[in-house]
């Protein structure tokens, strides 16, 4: 089976400082370094490390052949990543003391994605096949109607958090993944609780609380406690998480099963100063977890 993602790929770009700065404050940073990142490229990273197959759609710049070329390092399927006019995303990410982030994105290639493009992409995949996409590209909503005909699973992370993007996919979904902020936020838009979505499966991302999933299918609403760790940078985890969950699923895990194994590769994943580079592997996740 494969899993299918409509995303970004940005190169990030992360300073590590004293605390977040503030209106007005020139900060002066730690240290620095360059990666690759968008949630998109750390999900398909996250599912290629996880052990499945993973064709990532998206595109990058003239001068993002770099970040194509890694992808394509990390075992992920790069034969639907375009080549655009427009500069390839990125991301200012400042990471504090306490592993906490504050991102500004410029999206750049990653909103020149073309419809044809992913239905050429989608078209090679085969019902039960597993769609996946976020909120840092355009034609999502496409992506997923088509997605949904086909007879894939479609899944959306929330996140950048839009209460109008969300909506336009709603329809479409089998599985939502969001965090606890962007969960009360869906809640004030729709003026409807988080159990009234009609989405076969929800998992709230809680941090270092854990998760919680609620499924429609089997009257499920099931608490899942985080592994204890010192946060060095939360950055990813987030994606982390949804590339293991999707990989667990494609691999025919119990979603229980699966939100219990990315819950240990996200604990890992905030050990680790950085974004898709440094997302543990399925052994690294095992061996850290004791499992
Ligand atoms: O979720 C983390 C990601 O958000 C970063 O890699 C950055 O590029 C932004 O997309």
């Amino acid at each position: 089976m494969t899993v299918f993602n409509l995303g970004s790929i940005n190169a990030d770009h992360v300073y590590n400082v004293p605390h977040l700065p503030g209106a007005g404050e020139t900060l002066a940073a730690l240290s620095m370094q360059t990666g690759l990142g968008g949630k998109g490229a750390n999900m398909s990273v996250a599912v290629a490390r996880a052990g499945s197959h993973v064709a990532h759609i998206g595109a990058v710049g003239g001068d993002g052949l770099w970040a194509r070329d890694r992808l394509m390092e990390y075992g992920v399927d790069t034969r639907h990543i375009a080549q655009s006019s427009a500069p390839t995303g990125h991301a200012i990410i400042n990471v504090d003391q306490a592993g906490e982030n504050a991102i500004t994105l410029l999206a750049g290639a990653n909103f020149d994605i073309e419809e044809p493009a992913i239905d050429q992409a989608l078209s090679i995949g085969k019902a039960g096949d597993i769609f996946v996409t976020q909120n840092e590209t355009n034609a999502q909503e496409f992506a997923v109607k088509l997605g949904s005909k086909l007879g894939f699973r479609v899944c959306y992370a929330a996140a950048p958090f839009d209460a109008s993007a969300v909506k336009a996919v709603l329809p479409y979904l089998d599985f939502l993944i969001l965090n606890e902020v962007e969960a009360q936020q869906l809640e004030a838009a729709l003026d409807q609780s988080i159990e009234q979505l009609d989405v076969a499966d929800i998992v709230i991302t809680l941090g270092g609380k854990g998760a919680r999933w609620i499924s429609k299918a089997d009257g499920v609403d099931q608490h899942f406690d985080a592994l204890k760790v010192t946060p060095i940078d939360t950055t990813g985890a987030g994606d982390t998480f949804t590339g293991y969950v999707l990989s667990a699923l494609d691999r025919g895990l119990s979603m229980g099963q699966a939100i219990s194994l990315a819950t240990r590769a996200a604990a890992l994943m905030v050990t680790r100063f950085g974004t898709a580079d440094v997302i543990p592997d399925l052994k690294e996740v095992e061996e850290f977890a004791g499992l």
